[in-house]
């Protein structure tokens, strides 16, 4: 089985690719959209101390287990079990990764294309105001529009199209590698600006200072769901990028890597915004708006701020570049492997599809405003069903499978490189994790959070 269909295959081609691949899978607008708001309405600090718990001891052993499978098997998020385990029903784990990508990228591309708007947007001036009224106003108008916000949403995906049917090495590899030192160094000047604002302390006591009072089972519920959205884990698309690893790359040491750096990047996006939401007097849990109204007036407030505020929605534009790829690449994968689609057709099928499903995401602030899925708009539906439903079952049953079904052996050989490495003690803990803590985790949070048992 090993070396079947090895041949032909497309990889990563070197260790810092892989790097930037799956940390640029990993970063994107969960850190600098999602991050900040979620933390604003939870409570701050607190919060962010139990979402690094449930980073660690859920999402991070996720993550390992995901890119075992996939490299073990050098397949998509379905044949993957499908190889390891033909004859039981565990490639319906990676069918729904699949069905997730979709539901992701519908509203993740809605805000992908504000950003995109914004880029523009300020350039042309239209938000420098040092008025947060005039900057809320901006931000409405474009989301309640039909054909503007719907504009940007298609060149959005027009975009990651082409970067996908480049190839994993020339596309993904290639864009990444690019992308990610490009972004840190303008979070690092962004963040600068930031702390030199005159309130920036009570910003950072926000961020830093826990409140334990704070901490609610749905609380709990979101830092989970947020641990899982941030290190792309739960439906697949690690076991897809794991798949494309080399046989001689230590995947425990690059999944803790990734996850390092993830959260640097997120606390990061934390201090460029936070300082300045105190600074000007807002609502820390101003919701999903925080980062499109607060961060103008923050440039607004300087020198080049215009420049500045291009290269920031820039930056966030990056980010969630490299986050798409992976979403999509969890589809094209999978129809290229297990339909022998080409690549360019696969990736037009998908894109065409996102885009209809993500197109009711968009209108859900005009047109659809009043069409309600369980109580939820569209995109709040899609969002709220991703990160706080099928992602943590995603990791429930990958966690299970790597842990009970795999077979120890198995999992010990590829963790360990075949024996080369030496990290049985770590993979002694991780077993653990696996069997044990993840899932029961997982599934209490999950219960009590979605209010079907109570403690
Ligand atoms: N991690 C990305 C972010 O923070 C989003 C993302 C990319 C994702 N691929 C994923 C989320 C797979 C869940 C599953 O923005």
């Amino acid at each position: 089985m090993k070396q079947e269909s090895q041949n032909k295959r497309e990889g990563f081609s070197s260790s810092i690719g892989v790097i930037a691949a799956v940390l640029g899978s990993a970063v994107g607008l969960g850190n600098i959209w999602k991050f900040p708001y979620v933390t604003g309405a939870n409570g701050g600090a607190a919060f962010i101390l139990v979402y690094l718990v449930c980073l660690a001891l859920v999402g991070l052993p996720v993550m390992l287990s995901e890119h075992l499978i996939g490299r073990a098997t050098k397949s998509n998020a379905v044949g993957a079990f499908k190889k390891l385990q033909p004859r039981r029903p565990w490639f319906l784990v990676g069918g729904a990764g699949v069905i997730s990508a979709f539901l992701i990228m519908a509203f993740y591309t809605t805000v992908v294309g504000w950003v995109y708007a914004y880029i523009f947007k300020s350039a042309s001036g239209a938000l420098l105001t040092n008025k947060p009224q005039q900057t809320t106003q901006v931000f409405n108008s474009l989301i309640s529009g039909v054909a503007e916000p719907l504009f940007w949403q298609v060149l959005v995906l027009i975009v990651i199209g082409i970067i996908i049917m480049a190839g994993v090495t020339k596309g993904i590899e290639r864009v990444t590698k690019f992308l990610m030192p490009m972004l840190f160094i303008l979070l690092v000047i962004i963040d600068i600006r930031s702390l030199s604002l005159p309130g920036a302390s009570s910003g950072l006591a926000f961020l830093f200072k826990p409140d334990f009072s704070k901490i609610t089972v749905s609380a709990i519920l979101a830092a989970l769901g947020l641990a899982f959205f941030k290190l792309s884990v739960g439906m697949g698309a690690m076991i897809t990028y794991g798949s494309y690893v080399d046989k001689q790359e230590n995947l425990p040491k690059m999944a803790v890597k990734v996850a390092l750096s993830d959260t640097l990047v997120s606390l990061m996006a934390g201090i460029a915004i936070f300082p300045a939401v105190f600074a000007f007097g807002f609502e820390p849990k101003a919701g999903p708006p925080l980062l499109f109204i607060i961060i103008p007036t923050v440039f607004n407030s300087m020198p080049l701020g215009r420049i500045f505020m291009v290269l920031f929605f820039l930056l966030t534009a990056f980010a969630a570049t490299g986050a798409m790829l992976s979403l999509l690449e969890v589809p094209i994968a999978y129809f290229t492997e297990e339909y022998q689609w080409s690549r360019r057709k696969a990736t037009l099928i998908t894109i065409v599809g996102i885009g209809l499903l993500g197109s009711t995401a968009t209108l859900s602030n005009s047109v659809l405003s009043n069409v309600l899925i369980f109580g939820k708009t569209f995109f709040d539906f899609f969002d709220f069903a991703t990160s706080n439903v099928l992602l943590p079952l995603g990791g429930i049953f990958i966690a299970l499978f790597a842990g009970w079904q795999w077979g120890y052996a198995n999992v010990k050989r590829e963790m360990t490189n075949e024996g080369q490495l030496r990290n049985e003690g770590l993979f002694k803990v991780y077993i653990v994790l696996v069997r044990y803590l993840v899932p029961i985790a997982i599934a209490i949070i999950l219960l009590t959070g979605l209010n079907i048992i109570h403690i």
